[in-house]
This record gives C-alpha cells, sequence and structure tokens, in this order.
C-alpha cells in the first residue's frame, strides 16, 4: 500500500511509520554516539549499558527486576525479537494460537518456525474473545500464544482479567505467553497496560516483546529487545546471533537515553496521539465511515460496511486512485479474506497537517 500510494501521490494512512521528525534529543544522542566512535559491533545479545537501561526502564515502569546479563537481549526490532523467539522455542508439529485481526508478521512467523497456527476470534465492537474459543484452540501441541497488547490493527488493549484467563490457559496446557509490547506507552482513556510476565506464575512463561520504533517514533532504527527467562533467553540469544549479530551499536547508545527519558514525554506521546486519533475519527465518521474507537496504539478500523464496495480490497484502490488516500485493507488482518472484507485501517501517526489534508480529501469520497 505504501509503493501504491507513492505511485498515486497518496496521503499515507497505510503503513504505520510517522512522518514527524524524532525526538531532537534522542537523534542528537545517537550523532554524538557515531562521532564518538561507536560504530562497530556490540556485544552480540546487546550494549551492556542499553541492557542495563532496559533492565531499569522495567523496574521503573513496572516494579519488575529483570537481569541484563541472564534475561534480556537487544534485537533488531520486534520484528526480529518475534521471529527470534518462535525460533529459538518452537519445534515442528508444534502449535501457536493467535487472535485475529492479527498484526501480520506472527502467522509468517510460526509457519517459518515449523509449527501450525490456530486462530482465535477478537470480535467487533469491543474485539472481545470468546472464553470457550480460546480454550479450545489450546490442546497438548499448543507450544505458545501470541498476545499483542495495545492491540494493531484494533487498538485493543487487553484488560487483566483477559490476560488473567490467557495465563491460566498457558499453566493448563503448559504452553508460553509471546507478547508485542511494541504500543505500551500509547494508551487512551485512562487505559492501562499490563504486561502479562507481571502477573503471578507467569514470569517463567512467557517471552516479552517491545522496541524503540513506536515509544520514540524511530521506526527505520531497528533497535528492539526479548526478555525471557534464562534458559529461553540462552536459545533465543543463539538464535539471534545466527540472524542477524546485533543491533547497531550508536542507535543501541541512543537508546540508553531514550529509555531514561522523564514521565512527561510519555504523558505528552499519548495526549497528543489522542487528538490525533480524535481528529481522524471524525474525519472518517463525517463521510459516514463507522470507527472502532481504539483505546491504544495509532490505528481505526473503520467499517466500510455501509458503502457500496463491497469489498475492502477495491474500496483501498478507489480510495488511494480515486481519492488520494492510502489505507490498508481490513483482510489483510485476517486468515480468510471475506472476513476482514467490511474493515479498513487508517493509521494516525501522522502530522496534523497530514491528517488535515486526508480529512478534506475524504470529502470527495463517494461511492
Ligand atoms: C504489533 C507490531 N509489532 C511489531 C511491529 C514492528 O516492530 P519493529 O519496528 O520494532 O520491528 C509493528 C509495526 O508496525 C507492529 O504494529
Amino acid at each position: 500500500m505504501t509503493r501504491l500510494a507513492g505511485r498515486y501521490g497518496a496521503t499515507n494512512l497505510a503503513q504505520g511509520f510517522p512522518d514527524f521528525p524524532a525526538p531532537e534529543a534522542l537523534k542528537r544522542a545517537a550523532a554524538e554516539a557515531i562521532d564518538a566512535d561507536i560504530n562497530q559491533y556490540s556485544i552480540t545479545w546487546g550494549a551492556k549499558n542499553f541492557r542495563d537501561a532496559i533492565a531499569a526502564k522495567y523496574a521503573r515502569h513496572y516494579a519488575m527486576d529483570f537481569d541484563p546479563e541472564r534475561e534480556i537481549t537487544v534485537c533488531c526490532g520486534a520484528t526480529e525479537g518475534m521471529i527470534a523467539a518462535m525460533l529459538a522455542v518452537i519445534d515442528d508439529g508444534d502449535e501457536v494460537v493467535i487472535f485475529e485481526p492479527f498484526y501480520e508478521n506472527y502467522n509468517p512467523d510460526t509457519q517459518l518456525s515449523g509449527a501450525k497456527v490456530r486462530y482465535v476470534s477478537l470480535r467487533a465492537p469491543d474485539w472481545t474473545f470468546d472464553r470457550d474459543e480460546l480454550r479450545r484452540a489450546f490442546n497438548h501441541r499448543t507450544k505458545a500464544i501470541v498476545v499483542n497488547t495495545p492491540n494493531n490493527p484494533t487498538g485493543k488493549v487487553f484488560n487483566r482479567e483477559e490476560l488473567e484467563f490467557i495465563a491460566g490457559l498457558c499453566h493448563e496446557f503448559d504452553a508460553l505467553a509471546i507478547t508485542d509490547e511494541i504500543y505500551e506507552h500509547i494508551l487512551y482513556d485512562g487505559a492501562v497496560h499490563t504486561p502479562i510476565i507481571s502477573l503471578p506464575g507467569m514470569r517463567e512463561r512467557s517471552i516479552l516483546v517491545n522496541s524503540m520504533s513506536k515509544t520514540y517514533s524511530v521506526t527505520g532504527w531497528r533497535v528492539g529487545w526479548v526478555l525471557a527467562p534464562p534458559d529461553l533467553t540462552e536459545s533465543i540469544r543463539k538464535v539471534h546471533d545466527f540472524i542477524t549479530v546485533g543491533a547497531a551499536s550508536p542507535l543501541q547508545q541512543a537508546g540508553v537515553m531514550a529509555l531514561a527519558m522523564a514521565d512527561d514525554y510519555y504523558a505528552n506521546l499519548a495526549a497528543e496521539y489522542a487528538g490525533k486519533r480524535d481528529h481522524l475519527v471524525a474525519s472518517l465518521e463525517a463521510v459516514g465511515l463507522r470507527c472502532s474507537i481504539p483505546r491504544g496504539a495509532y490505528y481505526v478500523m473503520a467499517d466500510i460496511s455501509s458503502l457500496k464496495f463491497n469489498d475492502d480490497v477495491k474500496f483501498v484502490k478507489h480510495l488511494i486512485e480515486k481519492v488520494g488516500i492510502a489505507a490498508v485493507p481490513g483482510s489483510s488482518f485476517f486468515s480468510h479474506p471475506r472476513d476482514g472484507a467490511d474493515w479498513v485501517r487508517f493509521c494516525f501517526c501522522k502530522k496534523y497537517e497530514t491528517l488535515e489534508v486526508a480529512r478534506q480529501k475524504l470529502l470527495f469520497l463517494t461511492d
């Protein structure tokens, strides 16, 4: 969609990357690290001071202690963190439970790791799951469940009771929870993020994947991390070493500075995105697209069933070619394309002026 947007000069509300600058202090820290000749390989599982900064972050935000020597692996973004974790823990014939709609990488990650996917639906409008359906997805072959909260594409923030139910199934079926918490600080309307790894008994059976990409608006830096118990970390580090060696050294140094940012940085980030969410939702609803209001992350799922397109892909093509806005067809997030045919995902991690251009273009939306 980003390529198609380029071809038609469309406003890109498809791929989730900011079109505004990264924080000034962060850019300076990266430049200073390069100037200071921090340009060679770091320790493969992450520069010591960056792993210390990650440990300090979890102590500060969640009152959890992680051992930087045995439980933290720095990797090239959450993307690498997820596949490295899966390749490390999954064997041929295992099964992995994934909620749908899903972030697109989890299915290929699972398949590359040799496992079969079991899908469980998150149902609109609240994107809740049916507990019986989830329980039925677990069996003796289940190695893991992937939990992405705050969630892309739905904006759902899993609440504590839901996470406790998932944790209970992990205990019962001796399975792992692999969590993608990349939007942990992008929360609205009082939503609270709970890492499943912080729940009682989950420390031994959780792998937490996170990254700098979204929190610090540096999706191109490719710096992330994985928290896991020492035995799993040992395997994850081996996989990581062979697939990427390590994340960019100077950017890890900038990460030391980023993770220590004051609380108001995170409060402002969420407040800024809340305003942008409201702007985009108002623009979409003004032209008859009913929105599912996200409680976290920076995407809006819009229901296109009231229009006459009858097909999300046709709608998005029209949107790009005739209206000049790119979005992602809902079917990209479902195992059966038909299930996503009523949905289109728009992102709002953009400057207000970009969102305003989109608002004006949307006024020309006709079916
Ligand atoms: C849920 C989710 N996980 C992971 C990623 C990619 O993360 P990274 O840039 O750290 O590889 C994205 C990017 O959009 C995402 O939405």
